[in-house]
């Protein structure tokens, strides 16, 4: 099979950049499957998004159940992993609960569902994982998300060699200042512009665009993409 008529499973595809990748990918006449936590609220958003999108329900912090919610899932082209629910968590008040459950997520979640879905893909098929450039940028709060988007980056090279001739990657954007996440965060926003070369920050467009490339390009495997506009020098 080439990687042009399988399946695009996008989790965390509900909302923000997985499902602006979702939408690239159904207009494009791909049949694609997005995952959210609730099942109504998912097929709601696959109807909006449309050209056959699909929904399947699952919490990413709840790994046991994951394999179960991707079953029948055959063909796949492409995994994307995006799905967060960010934490604000210090040394000094740290939450554990609220630890554990980001940690779950991006971490066991994200592999779990590499683990279900891996018989279904096949040598061209290709994925990408969403870091963040809070592991090399922190900010107060960042904690877990700071230590999380640090592990994707290693992440990324085991499973690319088990998952092998499989290719996969991580994109790690810097803040995405129209993305829905940061809509009422214009401090961060304006400290971030601060020190960014280009003077503004990324977009959502931007992002989607350097996912496309690396889910697309059949060379590039292991790499871990800044896409920043170089704040992470600035
Ligand atoms: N936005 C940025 O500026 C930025 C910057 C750097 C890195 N990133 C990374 O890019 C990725 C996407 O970020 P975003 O801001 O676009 O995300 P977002 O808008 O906050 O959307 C988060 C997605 O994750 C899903 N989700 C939340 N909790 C979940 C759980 N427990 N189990 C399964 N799915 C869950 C949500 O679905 P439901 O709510 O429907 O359940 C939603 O689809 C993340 O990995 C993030 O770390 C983003």
């Amino acid at each position: 099979m080439s990687n042009q008529d399988g399946t695009v499973v996008i989790v965390g595809g509900t909302k923000g950049l997985g499902r602006r990748l979702a939408e690239r990918f159904a207009a494009d006449g791909r049949e694609v499957v997005i995952t959210g936590r609730d099942q109504e609220q998912a097929n709601a958003i696959a109807a909006e998004i449309g050209h056959g999108a699909r929904a399947v329900a699952l919490d990413l912090s709840n790994p046991h159940e994951i394999g179960a919610r991707l079953e029948g899932l055959d063909h796949v082209d492409h995994v994307v992993l995006a799905a967060i629910e960010r934490d604000t968590n210090t040394l000094r008040d740290y939450d554990v609960t609220r630890a554990i459950r980001l940690a779950t997520i991006k971490l066991v979640g994200y592999t779990e569902v590499l683990h279900a879905l891996h018989p279904a893909l096949h040598d061209a098929s290709s994925v990408l994982l969403f870091g963040g450039l809070a592991k090399e940028r922190p900010y107060p709060g960042s904690t877990t998300v700071t230590t999380v988007n640090g592990a994707v980056d290693t992440m990324i090279r085991t499973f690319a060699l088990e998952l092998a001739p499989v290719r996969v990657n991580a994109l790690h954007p810097g803040i995405v200042g129209d993305s829905p996440y940061w809509e009422d965060n214009q401090q961060m926003l304006a400290n971030v512009v601060a020190r960014t070369p280009t003077g503004r920050t990324v977009t959502m467009d931007e992002v989607t665009d350097a996912a496309l490339f690396l889910l697309r390009n059949g060379a590039v495997n292991g790499v871990n993409l800044y896409v920043d506009g170089g704040w992470v020098f600035g």
